[in-house]
């Protein structure tokens, strides 16, 4: 989705800028600009495509100053043009960039052109420059200017604003849409995220909703929804800029997907000692709180919505608390009943989606026990707002397509769901039996990982494939849905995912020798069931890759499929474990399809508008 990096300093900005949007390319965009400003005046560069567009636009016409605003654009009112990239002027003299949707643009551009001003792209984005503009030459400065023209925004924003009237100053705001503020040395920064500006400083201040931010080469103030200075902690952020490099991986994608062992050893430490998990990890107050639940909500969305599937099955079978699910966008807008004594559960890897935030907000109202929120990132708008915390130590994720974000959350959700079965009287072995499956987690991860060859070797026989079904059964119906939403996120090959059960209902009438059937085989209760539902497949000449657990024989196959043998543990494990292989059939698929695998067409790291 959007990004945003602005800058003032006293050296030249430019190279800041780009690379910011670099560091935010994981995004998703669709084009790139900047503006500076240079001797007194606005110039602006603006490509479609990505920053390297930008950049060789730059290396033809170089631009140079001390303050500027840049933005990498994912389209939402009008199509990807240059017309339409960001930054957006009035009259040469105010440049706006913008992530989020202003929803009354409509009406605040028909007063725009009423008073005199021509609009030059589709965007909802250019009212925000006018009406800026417009109080500047009532008198106002530029922040004063801003000020009053967001009172006027409906809808979500997070923008940055420079004018030739107000050389070396750089006025931000946010509502609805993350925006972090840089500390250097003798100069300041905005940026969409820290990703964006940890080359240049680990400082950071993050705004809260409504704020406004006004920043020079020497100074940083942040005010409030009315205007007055307000002040706000800054933090050291401990991420390192190495950590968001690529190393020696082809791509982000599977780097992310074998720090896996790393990443869940990482969410586990200092979490589990003795064979219990530690109490104080969900925080002071937890306890109190989490004794009265006896039902729990969960609403997420994308990959983090299917780490939740996975943890009802959990939150039923192993603690025995009712649980529902829903997908942001879904209960947000509808009119669910709280049933008494209930946790509102949110996951999400970056903590600023647009629907799990507003679903959040909209929870709060609405008589839960409390909000518990499972994140990646620290100091994220869902983390800042939500009354308990879990945080997956995943590191930061740049693929699009989720991977070790989504094991981490599981792994975190074990820790929730095994802390709730205690609490709710576990019997003692079981609750042991379990946390030391739980431990076990990183060392079954790093042995699928070795796995690698032969899926890649696998990947060949769907290359050219038009469609896939995922089929799995109970906790790892969940899993077939990822891997189906992992293969049609990078390599455009349409997938399904079907509960085996649900196979005679509808999708065996599509199974025939151009449709591959992916299935989990754990070595659990539904395995013969399981196994009824492979022979349907089977008996209709369709071609089965079955991932089966080591203890589980799968025969007959012959030509028309393949089993590979997983180590998959217990219900606990057996969810990310067979998570892997099937992210890494789809980053080989995408890889010899010769898709973008780490930005897919369309697709948006951090969905933060609606
Ligand atoms: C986007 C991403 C997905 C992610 C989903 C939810 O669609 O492309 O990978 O699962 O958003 O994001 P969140 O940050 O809330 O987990």
């Amino acid at each position: 989705m959007c990004g945003i990096v602005a800058a003032a300093a006293q050296r030249d900005v430019v190279p800041i800028l780009i690379a910011g949007l670099r560091a935010l390319e994981y995004r998703g965009y669709d084009s790139a600009g900047l503006s500076v400003l240079t001797k007194g005046e606005l110039t602006r560069a603006r490509t479609v495509g990505k920053v390297r567009e930008l950049e060789n636009r730059l290396a033809e016409s170089p631009l140079a100053g001390v303050s500027g605003i840049a933005h990498t654009r994912w389209a939402t009112h009008g199509v990807p043009n240059e017309a339409n990239a960001h930054p957006h002027l009035s009259t040469g003299t105010v440049a706006v960039v913008h992530n989020g949707i202003i929803e009354n643009h409509a009406q605040l551009r028909e007063e725009l052109k009423a008073l005199g001003y021509a609009f030059t792209s589709d965007t909802d984005t250019e009212v925000i420059a006018h009406l800026v503009h417009h109080l500047m030459s009532g008198g106002n400065g530029l922040r004063e200017a801003v000020q009053t023209a967001i009172r006027r925004l409906h809808g979500a924003y997070a923008i940055a604003v420079i004018s030739s009237e107000a050389p070396g100053h750089v006025v931000g705001a946010r509502r609805g849409s993350p925006l972090v503020v840089g500390i250097g040395i003798g100069e300041h920064f905005l940026g969409s995220d820290v990703q964006a500006l940890i080359k240049v400083t680990n400082r950071f201040v993050y705004l809260d909703e409504g704020d406004l931010v006004e920043i020079t080469r020497e100074e940083m103030q942040v005010y409030d929804l009315d205007g007055q200075p307000v002040e706000r902690r800054v933090h050291t952020s401990e991420l390192s800029a190495d950590a968001v490099e690529r190393g020696e991986y082809r791509h982000y994608m599977l780097k992310e997907i074998f720090e896996q062992p790393r990443a869940i050893n990482d969410t586990l430490e200092g979490r589990i000692a003795d064979g219990h998990i530690l109490p104080n990890i969900f925080g002071v107050d937890a306890e109190a709180l989490l004794q009265r639940v006896r039902h729990v909500q969960i609403v997420a969305c994308g990959t983090s919505f299917h780490a939740g599937l996975v943890a009802r099955y959990w939150l039923e079978g192993i603690a025995g608390i009712p649980c529902s699910i829903e997908v942001a966008s879904e209960y947000r807008y509808r009119r669910a009943v709280v049933p008494a004594d209930s946790l509102f559960l949110t996951i999400s890897q970056s903590g600023e989606t647009a629907d799990t935030l507003a679903a959040l907000r909209e929870g709060r109202q609405r008589g839960y026990l409390g909000s518990f929120a499972v994140c990646n990132v620290p100091e994220s708008s869902l983390v800042r707002e939500s009354d308990l915390v879990l945080m997956t130590r995943a590191g930061p994720e740049i693929g699009v397509a989720s991977t070790k974000a989504f094991t981490t959350q599981l792994a975190a959700l074990a820790l929730l769901v095994l802390e709730l079965a205690r609490i709710n009287g576990i019997a003692e072995d079981k609750y042991r039996k379990l946390v030391a499956e739980l431990a076990s987690l990183p060392r079954l991860l790093k042995d699928v990982l070795a796995l690698e060859p032969t899926i890649a070797e696998l990947a060949e026989r769907f290359v050219s494939k038009h469609h896939a079904l995922f089929l799995g059964r109970g906790v790892n119906y969940p899993v077939a849905l990822e891997g189906a939403l992992k293969l049609k996120e990078i390599s455009y090959i349409h997938a399904e995912a079907y509960p085996a059960g649900e196979l005679k209902h509808g999708p065996l009438a599509l199974v025939d020798e151009d449709m591959p059937v992916i299935t989990v085989a754990p070595n659990n209760q539904l395995l013969e069931k399981l196994k009824s539902n492979l022979e349907e497949v089977r008996a209709r000449g369709g071609e089965l890759f079955v991932f089966a657990d080591d203890q589980v024989q799968i025969d007959g196959l012959g030509e028309r499929g393949a089993v590979v043998k997983v180590a998959s543990g217990g219900n606990l494990c057996a969810p990310a474990v067979f998570t892997v292989p099937l992210q890494l059939l789809a980053y080989h698929v995408a890889v010899l399809r010769g898709t973008d695998v780490d930005q897919p067409r369309n697709l948006a790291k951090s969905v933060t508008v609606e």
